[in-house]
């Protein structure tokens, strides 16, 4: 199984539409996918209109009550946002386990709800380092983490890194003083322009970045997709409809079979 979590201090840098996109098209290709929305604005929860409250994923941080994983297709399912997760975050801020609440649901729950059929799990953060973000953190394998040619876009790489280390130490097993984060740190240049001053400078600055595995376009296609719920991989089997936009479909198709390999 393989965990990965899209996750940027910044806002509006493109996590949640690359999550839903590459989940997307991993399920394409055959993989059983679980997303896990961390995000109380739930905008991934959303995508597969499911509004309800109920048996979100703010029980796993409760310790209580019903976790309910939405089969969405054969091969997506997903663990509802929860809009006062936020709320939630506060009420164990005082616990001494409270970074660990993800990866105790996960072990407890492997067998009976029987995750292991999961060859990924993806999970979307809000946009900061909370305690839901440290749980995800902690039990992934990658983080992905979205950059965008913006004037504090680039520093925002080194502030995450720096979050993640200070993490790295203070979560370890105190009898083997072995941390708990073994997470590699990967970046996606994300909404890059043609022939724009800040997308050069951010391009520049990543050239040669082996953490950098990515570069995706500011393509409007990505904001059709957000707003009409239809993945990048559903639209292009729609032949009809985006006739012209093969080339780009094509393109995606191989920046998230490079991302795939390279993770
Ligand atoms: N490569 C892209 N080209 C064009 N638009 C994009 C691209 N990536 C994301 N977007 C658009 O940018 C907006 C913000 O994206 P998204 O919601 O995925 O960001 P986010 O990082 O999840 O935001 P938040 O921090 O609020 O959770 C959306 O409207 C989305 O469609
Ligand atoms: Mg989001």
């Amino acid at each position: 199984m393989e965990i990965i979590t899209f996750s940027a201090i910044k806002g509006g840098v493109g996590k949640t539409t690359l999550a839903f996109n590459y989940g997307e098209w991993l399920a394409k290709n055959g993989k059983h996918v679980l997303f896990i929305d961390l995000d109380h604005q739930s905008n991934l929860t959303q995508t597969y209109n499911i509004y309800d409250n109920q048996d979100t994923v703010g029980n796993i941080f409760l310790d209580r009550g019903k976790v309910k994983i939405h089969e969405i297709s054969a091969y997506i399912s997903l663990i509802a946002g929860d809009m006062h997760l936020d709320d939630i975050e506060r009420t164990i801020e005082n616990k001494t386990n409270k970074n660990m609440f993800l990866y105790m649901w996960l072990s407890d729950n492997y067998e009976r709800l029987n995750l292991g059929k999961f060859e990924y799990i993806i999970l979307d953060c809000h946009p900061d380092f909370s305690t839901a973000t440290k749980n995800a953190v902690i039990i992934s394998n990658s983080i992905l983490s979205p950059i965008t040619p913006s004037e504090h876009g680039y520093n925002a790489k080194f502030n995450l890194e720096e979050r993640i280390n200070e993490l790295r130490k203070e979560a370890i097993d105190y009898s083997t003083r072995k941390s708990y984060v073994t997470t590699k740190l990967f970046f996606i240049a994300n909404m890059i322009k043609h022939n724009t001053r800040s997308s050069r400078e951010l391009l520049k600055a990543l050239k040669g970045d082996p953490s950098v595995l990515a570069t995706v376009p500011e393509k409007e296609l990505f904001n059709r997709s957000t707003l009409d719920k239809k993945s990048l991989s559903k639209m292009a089997e729609d032949h009809k409809t985006y006739i012209d936009q093969h080339e780009f479909f094509d393109s995606m198709d191989k920046t998230f079979n490079e991302i795939s390999e390279k993770l």
